[in-house]
């Protein structure tokens, strides 16, 4: 490419340019140039390119020849002297573009860029990516401050969640002690109603029971003395004698008032008892006698305990020690006997069912044998210290595999066939025992040996 040729198409070009030859010398230049230097074409022809810049000239001379010798471009920095004595700094890119040869010198083509306008496009650049970087860190933090917001609304959720079903709990808690209190409280209005209805009569035939006595003794003593003065009686009155047999009347007549006499007793201990059981609605503690307590629930009990038609009689042993009166809720202390006392007679009732069903198909182990033909239920006292007493109850029943008794004192866990069982007796007597006296409910069982039940208690708990 000659000057003239190079001139023809720079002058087009919107970007700095000069032709050098291989050893700096300025062949030709552009308008852009004669601006960006603030010189007029005519200074810049026929100078040398180190006269142009301050690097030092073999630098110069070092980077045209790297320049001529490359086939790709080469960068270079050169540091312009402007007419108004300020200086420019240009980072240039250099190519050969006509190669040397022994009749002409290399023709180098330099196109500049001015550093100073490169820097503030850098600097603008750099502002940008600055911008971006702080978007990037603000979208960061807002993502950071949402997961932050989100992760305490889930434990707030959870916090709620908690506090629900810790609500739901205490609620079916109560529930069950309502239930429970319901129909406690019904079965001891009836039975003091029963015990009331009854005490009225038996006090009553009681009452007159000696009286009566007194008058047959009168009237026999009459009769004797009758016989005594009149030897020769009527022969109507001789055929009563001997119809009525007379002397086995006389005989029998104070035995059998003794026996009634017995029996309204009798009905008066149970009418105490019942009296005693129906305590159940007293909500304030008192001082006492736990034997009187597991005899009452015995008593309301007891059609179960006896021989029915499907079932056999279930023995009660007790052993009981000599304990001092107890500071308790005697009421609710009844219902834990009755609970435990009913589960005890299901166990053995479930047990005879067994029995009738293994006579058909005889499979029975020797334990359960025992209980079918001999069921009964253990009732033990004991004053462990002088702080508290133990009652122990024990059953000769199916006993309690482990997988029960590890759900035993749960609320609604049952066994029972529907409409049998509630599976509240044990939780409700686990609260009473545990929570209103201070004390303690475990249970011990072989499986297919029966069960015990311990209940501790403080002598002064409440
Ligand atoms: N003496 C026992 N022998 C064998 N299993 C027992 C005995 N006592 C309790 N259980 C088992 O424990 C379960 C829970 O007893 P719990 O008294 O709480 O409820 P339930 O008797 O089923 O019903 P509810 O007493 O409310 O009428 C029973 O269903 C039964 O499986
Ligand atoms: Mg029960």
């Amino acid at each position: 490419m000659t000057p003239e040729q190079f001139l023809e198409l720079a002058r087009v070009l919107p970007e700095p340019l000069l032709l050098v030859s291989g050893e700096g010398q300025l062949l030709a230049t552009n308008q852009p140039v004669t601006d960006m230097l603030g010189l007029r074409r005519q200074e810049l022809r026929e100078i040398m390119l180190f006269e142009l810049v301050s690097e030092p000239v073999n630098d110069i001379v070092k980077y045209l020849q790297a320049c001529s010798s490359s086939r790709a471009m080469v960068i270079g920095s050169l540091t312009f002297r402007k007419n108004d004595g300020q200086t420019l700094i240009c980072r240039s890119q250099g190519a050969v573009i006509q190669p040397w040869s022994p009749e002409s010198s290399a023709l180098i083509l330099l196109r500049l860029e001015n550093r100073n306008l490169a820097s503030s496009n850098f600097v603008l650049l750099n502002e940008k990516i600055d911008e971006l970087g702080k978007e990037v860190q603000r979208r960061k933090q807002a993502e950071e401050a949402l997961w932050k917001a989100n992760q305490e609304l889930e434990i707030r959720v959870e916090e709620r969640t908690t506090a629900l079903q810790e609500t739901l709990n205490e609620l079916q808690l109560t529930q069950t002690q309502l239930i429970q209190a319901e129909k406690m409280s019904s079965l001891g209005q009836m039975v003091a109603g029963i015990a009331h209805e009854i005490n009225n009569p038996v006090s009553f035939i009681y009452g007159n029971l000696h009286h009566a006595h007194k008058y047959t003794q009168d009237l026999l003593t009459l009769v004797q003395i009758y016989q005594q003065l009149c030897p020769n009686i009527p022969p109507e009155i001789q055929d009563k004698v001997e119809e009525i047999d007379l002397d086995f009347l006389i005989q029998d007549i104070t035995k059998l008032f003794q026996s009634m006499k017995v029996g309204t007793e009798r009905i008066q201990e149970i009418v105490k008892s019942l009296r005693n059981f129906s305590r159940l609605d007293e909500a304030e503690f008192k001082q006492v006698n736990i034997h009187e307590g597991i005899d009452s629930s015995l008593m309301i009990l007891e059609h179960r305990l006896q021989t029915r038609h499907e079932y056999p009689e279930i023995k009660v042993i007790k052993k009981y020690s000599q304990l001092p009166n107890v500071t308790c809720y005697p009421g609710e202390l009844n219902q834990v006997f009755i609970n435990i006392l009913a589960n005890a007679i299901d166990s053995l009732e479930a047990s005879a069912n067994n029995g009738q069903r293994s006579a058909i198909n005889p499979q029975t182990t020797d334990n359960q044998e025992f209980a079918e033909n001999n069921p009964k239920i253990q009732i033990k006292t004991e004053l462990i210290d002088q702080n508290w007493i133990e009652v122990t109850i024990a059953d000769n029943g199916l006993g309690i595999n482990e997988q029960v008794r590890s759900k035993l004192f749960d609320p609604f866990f049952t066994t029972k066939a529907v409409g049998k069982g509630t599976g509240l007796g044990l939780y409700i007597s686990y609260q009473i025992i545990v929570e209103k006296h201070n004390g303690q409910l475990s249970c011990f069982s072989v499986p297919g040996k029966g069960a015990e039940f311990v209940i501790k208690i403080p002598i002064n708990s409440v």
